[in-house]
């Protein structure tokens, strides 16, 4: 293992996922843990990542000096490079030009760190700090126009510093930089792959677990479904799932979701019809905000109402996963922040105490679809868009009714069988659904006049859901799926596609 000490950097998963990607096992924990921890953890290696506080300042996080006499060798990055210089006795300025995004960098000596690097290479980096002197007995290893550590070995151990950051994808020959960390001086065997991660997390969960109960809320979606199948794997029968249809989901979900992991994984599965319950408080609503704080209070109520009834459990699994951790600690107003408060057990009552389990929390999506493969869940899971908690409460405008919806779900239910039918398309979409509008237009149907309400297609490209475009589908497609829902679908005389990117649309109407 190689453990990353997290000194607040946006990048610090980034870091041990690269090493991942090296075949090493990578994890991130606090900054705050003492050498003496670390001893006992024993990791081949360890890497502090980059921050954003200055070393100087009052209050800058530190780092335990004991940690660098483990005989474990270490690489600071940014500011984890300027903790150990000024740690080791060197020193670290303001730096009098910042430096942001490319720059070009020139190694002077490779040694084990840059070996089978190129000697000059666009580096990216991110500070405004700089060392400007080494502790004794150190070598530079590389520099930019800037900065004249670049990249250091510091003293005469295993220690190294570098000043750019090579897990971003900007920085050439980034990968190759940790290989060298990981394989050269830390001496892994790059042996890993993600079945020792799902062998050892199976060993962790038992250990942690042992005879107690645990519950998980399913949703269906990628995370829930992996983190049911690893524990299930784990732990058995000591799992229940608890399924809360809010009457909100896609046409057929509920029975796939009863038929997979019911029937054919044999999980203890609780399916709760909420439906009648959701929708009573839905009556009349109109606005999205205050649909989802509906629709998030309902959900902490009916999933505690059934805890409630499984007293035995001390355990809640989750799926979530690293790009939740970062949403939910979130960082300015960034809509994703309150994505999850539907999911997330700070909003269970106070006489439901649960120990939590995040199996998956260390992971990347595409990681976590991996792992799913592996754990033999199918691919219409494994690589299932996302769905928001919400659901079709926020893809159906306005009040939402029973009777609408069942028109938002066959119409949606059209559209994603076609474009899968078509091949290619869907997994290259970030998301494709349909939009109910609660308006109706004329249209002529058999020579009769109709008038009928409009469903919306919506298809996005995106990696990450912040920005994204419209999809270009073919017309053909379009022409298909527009037909097929104005035939089939009862209600419906008009559809519309909707050619907004975002920003300045968001990916969802409401
Ligand atoms: P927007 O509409 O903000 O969506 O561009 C970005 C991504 O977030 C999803 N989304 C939600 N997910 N609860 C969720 O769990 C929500 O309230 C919610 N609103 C949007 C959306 O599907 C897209 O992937």
């Amino acid at each position: 293992t190689i453990v990353v000490l997290d000194y607040g950097s946006q990048y610090s998963q980034l870091i041990a996922r690269r090493v991942r990607e090296c075949h090493v096992y990578s994890k991130v924990i606090p900054f705050a843990t003492t050498a003496a921890q670390l001893r006992d953890e024993a990791p081949a290696g360890i890497i502090l990542s980059g921050g954003p506080a200055s070393v100087y300042e009052d209050g800058a996080p530190q780092l335990d000096p004991a940690i660098l006499a483990l005989g474990i060798p270490v690489l600071g990055i940014c500011y984890g490079m300027q903790l150990m210089v000024q740690t080791l006795g060197g020193k670290v300025v303001p730096g009098s030009a910042r430096e942001y995004g490319r720059a070009d960098m020139t190694v002077v000596e490779p040694g084990r760190l840059f070996a089978g690097v190129k000697a000059d290479l666009r580096v990216w980096m991110s500070h405004g700090d700089k060392v400007s002197a080494l502790p004794d007995g150190s070598r530079v290893l590389a520099r930019t126009h800037n900065t004249e550590y670049a990249a250091a070995q510091i003293g005469d151990k295993d220690i190294y510093g570098i000043q750019f950051h090579p897990e971003v994808v900007h920085s050439e020959c980034g990968s190759q930089i940790i290989a060298n960390f990981c394989l050269k001086i830390c001496g892994c065997s790059g042996a890993w792959t993600m079945a020792s991660f799902i062998a050892r997390s199976i060993e962790d969960i038992r250990s942690r677990v042992g005879d107690d109960e645990v519950i998980l809320g399913l949703s269906g979606g990628v995370d829930s479904s992996v983190a049911a199948a690893l524990l299930h794997r784990a732990i058995g029968k000591q799992l229940t799932c608890i399924f809360v249809d809010n009457g909100l989901l896609r046409k057929n979900e509920a029975t796939s979701v009863q038929k997979l992991f019911g029937e054919n994984f044999q999980m203890n599965l609780r399916t709760v019809d909420a439906a009648e319950r959701f929708l009573s408080q839905l009556v009349d609503i109109e606005e999205p905000e205050q649909k989802r704080k509906i629709i998030g209070r309902v959900f902490v109520d009916v999933f505690a109402d059934a805890a409630r009834d499984m007293r035995r459990a001390r355990f809640l699994a989750q799926g979530t996963t690293y790009p939740d951790v970062i949403e939910s600690a979130s960082i300015n107003g960034n809509p994703s922040a309150m994505i999850k408060s539907h999911h997330n057990v700070g909003g269970l009552p106070p006489d439901l105490k649960f120990l939590l389990l995040e199996p998956l929390a260390q992971l990347f999506k595409d990681e976590v679809r991996e792992v799913g493969r592996q754990l033999g869940l199918p691919q219409s899971v494994v690589d299932r868009q996302p769905f928001p908690g919400p659901g079709l409460g926020v893809r159906h405008l306005g009040p939402v009714t029973k009777k609408t919806l069942d028109i938002l779900r066959e119409a949606d239910a059209v559209m994603v069988e076609e474009i899968k039918a078509a091949g290619l398309y869907y997994h290259k979409l970030w998301q494709a659904f349909a939009i109910f509008i609660p308006m109706r237009t004329v249209g002529v149907m058999g020579d009769l006049r109709t008038y009928e309400y409009i469903i919306a297609l919506r298809a996005v490209e995106s990696t990450d859901g912040m920005t994204a475009d419209w999809a270009d589908l073919p017309h053909d497609l379009l022409q298909r799926i527009s037909s097929r829902i104005i035939n089939e679908v009862r209600g419906v005389n008009r559809v519309v596609y909707d050619v907004t990117s975002k920003p300045p649309g968001t990916i969802e109407w409401e």
